[in-house]
């Protein structure tokens, strides 16, 4: 059926008998997509736990009309509900006029100019890796794929934002406190609490700051020195320490995910490792690159874009209509929750030819033209769209120009891994790889 060919149905659309939660389920990924199956690009699944319908949607279409041309009509919802202990009121919980003025304010740090500044960052951390990656093919001990992913990232997003006071705190603690993040992979209360008490560290670091006046180059002095330009005003100490610790969740699981599904995709497909091994050899080091360099890796950047559209990190996205509106032809009655999934969005079969299999050449040259332009969503879109897009693809192109130089990994179980769809998509169990020097 032609993506313009919609009928517009009267009525509700069609119910999925059994009550689920969907999103708080650990088999909401699968239930959506035998639904999708089933009933197609619109229904709705009664939850439980709040009484109430969730209306799903995955036509492009309706991608579009909720976060982009009627986007006003929608908050961020449930999803943002379960987040909010671990981010308080930061720029990915925030909403309305606060959330505006926070947008603002932060949108100038994820400029490509100033991104680009945080390459030796990045090229320090991944030496650092590369180093542990060596002694162990050397060792011929296996690595722990996930976890090397999620410190990695973890590493380069907390370096980003406390620059030199990150040395200086972790010498002062013996410890660096951040890494209950890739330690604890729980997203429960308990590590929300624990995760909100590092807020103290950041306070510290930013009253030290003030009371030397001492500057660096870091998002936590560009967040300091922020000016609203509508009215003047910076931010308090509050919102600071939202913003901060929002960037480092949001900063680090995400971009984590990402690498660690271009790595597994990349192991079990030799012809697609070869172009890239081959791409990189020829491109040589992009090292202290500009954020222009991205596009010398077209192959490479095809390859993670292929990868996100298969394993999009941020699978689910939810939203709670405000007013009346129409989906898939349907009235939404106000204060509904509605599911987008990439995850299902991406394997649309009307958009994508066997949707299902990894194909980096559907995102070369001249292959994306002509797609309908919300099918591809791994970093949303609209007013509310990834802020850290670039940062993270500028981070992913370096690390993997720099690994593929050097390493081959071979994975210690070849074969599927299983999805793991909780807050991120991530596999269910860590992935494991035997690291060669090339
Ligand atoms: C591959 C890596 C990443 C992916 C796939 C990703 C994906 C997303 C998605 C899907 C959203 C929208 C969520 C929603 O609307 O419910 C989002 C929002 C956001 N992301 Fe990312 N992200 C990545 C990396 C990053 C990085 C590196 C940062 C910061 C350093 C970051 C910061 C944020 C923030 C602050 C928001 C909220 C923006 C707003 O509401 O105004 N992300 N991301």
């Amino acid at each position: 059926m032609p993506l313009s060919s919609r009928r517009s149905p009267q009525g509700d659309p069609p119910s999925i008998p059994e009550p689920h939660d969907l999103g708080a389920t650990d088999d909401s990924l699968d239930r959506m997509l035998e639904w999708f199956g089933q009933h197609g690009d619109t229904y709705r699944v009664f939850a439980p736990a709040r009484n109430s319908w969730t209306w799903v949607v995955h036509h492009p279409d309706d991608v579009k009309r909720v976060l982009v041309t009627n986007h006003r009509n929608y908050t961020k919802g449930v999803g943002i509900d379960r987040v909010r202990m671990l981010l308080g009121n930061g720029i990915m919980t925030s909403e309305g006029e606060f959330w505006r003025r926070q947008r603002r304010m932060l949108q100038p740090a994820f400029h490509r100019r100033v991104i680009q500044r945080f390459a030796g960052v990045i090229r320090d951390r991944n030496a650092a890796l590369f180093e542990r990656w060596a002694a162990a093919a050397r060792a011929s001990q296996p690595v722990n794929l996930t976890h090397a992913m999620s410190e990695l990232a973890l590493e380069i997003i907390l370096h980003a934002i406390f620059s030199e006071d990150l040395g200086r705190l972790v010498g002062d603690l013996a410890d660096n406190p951040f890494m209950l993040v890739t330690r604890e992979s729980k997203r429960d209360p308990r590590f929300a609490y624990e995760f909100r008490q590092l807020g103290k560290v950041v306070q510290r670091i930013i009253r030290q700051r003030r009371a030397t006046g001492r500057r660096q180059f870091d998002f936590t002095q560009m967040l300091m020195e922020s000016v609203d330009p509508e009215t003047g005003q910076g931010m308090n100490e509050r919102e600071l320490l939202d913003e901060i610790l929002t960037l480092v969740v949001a900063g680090h699981e995400t971009t984590a995910s990402a690498l660690n599904w271009t790595w597994w995709l990349l192991v079990q497909h030799p012809e697609a490792e070869r172009r890239l091994h081959d791409e990189n050899d020829r491109v040589g080091d992009l090292g202290l690159a500009s954020y222009d360099d991205v596009e010398r890796l077209p192959c490479t950047l095809a390859t993670i874009q292929e990868s996100m559209r298969l394993y999009p990190p941020g699978w689910l996205l939810t939203r709670r209509s405000i007013g009346p509106d129409r989906l898939g032809g349907y009235a939404v009655p106000p204060g509904t929750d509605v599911f987008i999934s990439p995850f299902v969005v991406h394997r649309h079969p009307l958009i994508w030819d066997n949707a299902t299999s990894f194909d980096p050449d559907r995102f070369g040259a001249g292959r994306t033209e002509g797609r309908h332009r919300f099918a591809y969503i791994p970093f949303a879109a609209g007013p509310r769209h990834c802020i850290g897009e670039n940062l993270a693809t500028f981070e992913m192109l370096l690390h993997l120009n720099g690994a593929l130089r050097r390493f081959k990994l071979r994975p210690v179980v070849p074969g599927p891994v299983a999805l793991e769809a909780r807050i991120n998509l991530r596999p269910a169990q860590d992935v494991h790889m035997r690291v060669e020097t090339r």
